[in-house]
């Protein structure tokens, strides 16, 4: 059956006390609503569509960034969850499979936990997430009847024998288009809100004679963002959970709490991460490479067996080939370094190539800025770059070329050629002790005008 996914992110997001709408701010190194679209990946979605509410034309760019299918769609005025997922009605027109309704704000539920609803919606019309709370709060109220799920309390139209009841609504809801639409026509907003609750959609598919139920799962995948205090914590949780996955991957971490993952951080087995490694978004490290400590990795891909830092930093587009080595004070950007190469210390490598087995001797700087363009440096293979080489860009160094230490390199060096471009040397004896005794004179003298 193919699926449809509408994710409600229309809300306010008042507490964050924040310019940026509250699904764009980041977890994990993303926005929090890509977390539960993330869970969502097993399900195979054919449509997704993002309800958003303030700043739309923000919140569909970083969907875009994110997947350029995501549909999103404006509710002008929130009125309400069930009104919210009625805006995404026509963006889904012609669908009849299945629906699933996720919360932009609420990023830990787990693949196994969809894929049990799945299951469920094979004997039931609705099926509700729901949580056993212990402390139930605001949360809507499940009233159950056995497995059929009879109706979903709001907290505040609940009577005081309903609020006792501790199994509790995620808000996360499987069912089918043809089904949710249907019943969203039917709901009202006679209540103490005075808005058009989705929740009611349940009470609404028993008396016309469908069947609802609901499936728990556990109440840490139903934690809700709705200020910093809670996304700080939901990024600590974040935190642990990604590094139990590495662990279990057969990745060692030496010491796993200093670490810091993205959402999408892929780490093959056997690859050793150091302390104090932040991985951002859209890192890739294949299997037996070493991330040495303090390094700061965003938007690469490193080769299996390499060895990367301490202190190194990997900026996007960086691309490192099986074995090579980037040692500290490495800053590395847009730049395909070859197989076996070694950039071992202070060096900026941007907008470059190198081929493979060549050495990049410390303090070398590939000059890729003119203040306006960027331009590509090209490295043959067993090259080697002296010390404090500043390549000009764009040039090219050839297969098994060497330029010399402290050289200022403006134009192509062919295939297994020296080049040298520095002022030449003058040695003149004795004058470093003269040079001295004069400084040191003209000094006392100035200080006995004074
Ligand atoms: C909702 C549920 C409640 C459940 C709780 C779980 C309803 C009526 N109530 O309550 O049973 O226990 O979630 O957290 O559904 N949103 C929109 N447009 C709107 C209103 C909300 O997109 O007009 C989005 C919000 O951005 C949020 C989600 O829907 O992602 C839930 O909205 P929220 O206001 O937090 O609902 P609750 O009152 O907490
Ligand atoms: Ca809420």
């Amino acid at each position: 059956m193919p699926t449809a996914l509408i994710v409600l992110a229309a809300g306010q997001g008042t507490r964050m006390n924040s310019e940026v709408p509250k699904v764009l701010h980041k977890l994990g190194g993303f926005p929090m609503f890509a977390h539960a679209l993330r869970a969502a990946d097993t399900l195979e979605a054919e449509k997704t569509i993002l309800v958003v509410g303030r700043d739309a034309r923000a919140v569909a760019k970083s969907a875009q960034d994110l997947n350029d299918e995501i549909v999103v769609v404006e509710q002008d005025k929130q009125l309400g969850t069930g009104h919210a997922v009625a805006q995404a009605k026509s963006a889904l027109a012609d669908f009849e499979g299945e629906v699933v309704v996720l919360y932009g704000d609420t990023p830990f539920v787990r693949s196994e936990t969809l894929a049990k609803m799945a299951k469920a919606r094979e004997h039931f019309d609705l099926v509700v997430l729901g949580f056993e709370a212990d402390d139930p709060q605001k949360y809507g109220r499940l009233v159950m009847q056995g497995d059929d799920l009879l109706k979903i309390v709001e907290f505040k139209d609940a009577t005081a024998e309903e609020k006792s009841i501790t199994f509790c609504n995620s808000g996360i809801i499987f069912t089918s288009a043809p089904i949710i639409f249907d019943l969203i026509d039917a709901v009202g907003t006679d209540n103490a809100s005075g808005e058009y609750y989705l929740t009611d959609i349940v009470e609404v598919a028993n008396r016309q004679g469908l069947t609802a139920t609901a499936v728990a799962c556990a109440p840490e995948e139903t934690l809700g963002i709705n200020d910093r205090q809670q996304l700080a914590q939901a990024e600590a949780a974040f935190q642990v959970r990604a590094r139990a996955d590495a662990l279990k991957n057969g990745v060692t971490l030496t010491a796993p709490e200093t670490v810091f993952f993205a959402l999408d951080t892929h780490l093959g087995r056997d690859v050793v991460v150091e302390p104090n490694v932040v991985f951002g978004p859209g890192v890739t490290v294949e299997t037996g490479a070493t991330i040495r400590s303090f390094s700061h990795l965003e938007g690469c891909h490193i080769g299996a067996g390499a060895t990367v830092g301490p202190f190194a930093r990997l900026r996007p587009g960086a691309e490192l080939a099986n074995n090579s080595r980037v040692g500290n004070f490495v800053e590395i950007k847009n730049s395909e370094i070859g197989e076996g190469a070694k950039i071992g210390h202070l060096t900026y490598v941007g907008d470059a190539d190198i081929g493979a087995g060549t050495n990049i001797g410390a303090g070398t700087v590939t000059c890729n800025y003119d203040g306006v363009n960027k331009h590509r440096t090209q490295i043959g293979k067993n090259a080697f770059i002296g010390s404090a080489t500043m390549l000009v860009a764009p040039v090219k160094i050839g297969d098994d070329a060497f330029t010399a230490t402290g050289s200022v390199i403006t134009s192509d060096v062919p295939d297994g050629a020296l080049a040298i471009a520095r002022a030449p040397q003058q040695t003149k004896p004795g004058l470093a002790r003269k040079l001295f005794e004069k400084l040191k004179t003209n000094k006392v003298n100035r200080e006995k005008d004074t």
